[in-house]
């Protein structure tokens, strides 16, 4: 990734402190994040969608930093959940620019976003509506988008497709639900309808899912204006921006994505005899992803018949993207100028399972050896954030770096912090 340099030859940088630094500072394993890259991956989107809203999505990653680099770069927020949507706002991210997403929300999800002025929420099924009617209460006003389905099969796994018909996400236009609930809503007065949302998927590669979505969403728009007279001003067509984990794979490119979906949007509503919506999108992956880093240290080597494992002092814990997708990752050996050539390896996870595979392939030097460090990169989203307690190792730290300094963010999980919680015998 952009973020990665060499410092010294066979050494490895970002934002000008050694990777060894941080592993001595901080200890292992650790995510580094790129102060500076992820502001500018920010820019690089308001920059390549200038009349668009650009939201955030906070499940990727989150922490206080992060919700100030978003709010001063001129993002807003999305948000899945009462715990993301306090500490957003606690932190001093404005609630109108945060948007509140989720299938199945609780109870405390809908009373926190109300309570603190969420800009919009998100309904995704018919019995949401009548729910979130009698808690904004007579005389009241909440805006609120709805998450249909078009019907498009997108993403770089099964897992993360929402786009299609049969998965437990937003309603179906092609059954007519979508336009049901969309009927229920306008029935509503305390719930303003402001436009339609739709989310793919994750990690697409192709422009093409995105303009066939505009499509079918403003044919959705152009029968909603038939039948209701209805006139919607936003359009959100969700996240799901992919990026390369290794070198040479292929990321989604954010230029022609704004060129084209602003050239598809004009004509389709040009065509359908409706005003151009604004624009708004949901980028989390692309923003965070490729300017994280994962450090960690190497604690065995050992050779079977056919493979050589290097085992590391995390593994699916803190990373459990390779056993659930099958992503595949290139490590890079940290700190040791070494003239060996590479040779494959199987970078194994300190778990009790043996899906424990963090890089089933990785090409390091021949001479790899307990004590060494090893950089995982593209490790910004959906790490820490999908994070599990499994072993209680604890959680990993998370480090800013800019400008030649590291600071931490988040601090280590602490068999303390894990003991707190046990309050039972
Ligand atoms: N908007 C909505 C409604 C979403 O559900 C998501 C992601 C996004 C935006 C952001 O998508 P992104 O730009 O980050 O692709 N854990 C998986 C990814 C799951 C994505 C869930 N929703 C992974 O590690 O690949």
């Amino acid at each position: 990734p952009a973020s990665t340099t060499e410092h010294r030859p066979g050494d490895l940088a970002v934002g000008g402190v050694p990777l060894a630094e941080v592993a001595d500072r901080f200890g292992t394993p650790v995510y580094v994040l790129d102060e500076d890259e992820v502001r500018e991956r920010c820019r690089t989107y308001r920059d390549a969608f200038p009349d668009a809203e650009v939201l955030y999505a906070a499940k990727a990653f989150l922490c206080r930093a992060m919700v100030h680099w978003t709010a001063e770069e001129g993002l807003g927020l999305d948000v899945c959940s009462a715990g993301e949507l306090e500490l957003a706002v606690t932190t001093g991210f404005p609630p109108e620019r945060i948007v509140l997403h989720g299938n199945a929300k609780s109870p405390r999800d809908l009373e926190t976003a109300l309570r603190l002025g969420v800009g919009r929420i998100v309904i995704d099924s018919p019995s949401e509506i009548a729910r979130l009617a009698a808690a904004v209460g007579p005389g009241g006003h909440q805006k609120v988008m709805v998450r249909v389905v078009p019907g498009i099969s997108a993403g770089g796994h099964e897992k993360i497709r929402t786009g299609t018909d049969d998965q437990k996400f937003g309603l179906s236009i092609a059954d007519g639900y979508a336009q049901h609930a969309i009927a229920r809503i306008l029935d509503q007065p305390q719930l303003e309808l402001t436009g339609l949302h739709c989310h793919l998927g994750s990690q697409i590669t192709s422009v093409k899912p995105y303009l066939a979505a505009v499509r079918r969403l403003v044919g959705l728009m152009a029968r909603l204006h038939e039948q209701h007279g209805l006139v919607l001003p936003e359009l959100d067509l969700g996240g799901g921006h992919g990026v390369a984990y290794r070198p040479g794979e292929a990321a989604l490119d954010l230029t022609a994505l704004a060129r084209r979906v602003r050239a598809e949007l004009t004509q389709a509503c040009a065509t359908a005899g409706l005003p151009v919506p604004r624009l708004i999108i949901e980028p989390g992956r692309a923003v965070v992803g490729p300017a994280g880093i994962a450090v960690y240290r190497v604690l065995a080597v050992k050779k079977t018949g056919e493979h050589t494992f290097v085992a590391v002092d995390g593994g699916m814990s803190d990373n459990p993207r390779p056993a659930l997708y099958g992503v595949r990752y290139a490590p890079r050996l940290v700190g040791r100028a070494s003239a060996a050539p590479t040779a494959p390896v199987t970078v194994v996870g300190r778990h009790c399972e043996a899906g424990d595979v963090l890089a089933a392939d990785a090409g390091l030097p021949a001479d790899v050896r307990p004590g060494d460090l090893l950089a995982v990169p593209v490790a910004g989203a959906y790490h820490l954030s999908m994070a599990s307690g499994y072993n209680l190792v604890g959680r990993p730290p998370v480090t800013a770096v800019r400008a030649g300094h590291v600071r931490l963010l988040v601090r280590r999980e602490s068999l303390e912090d894990i003991r707190r919680r046990d309050v039972g015998l």
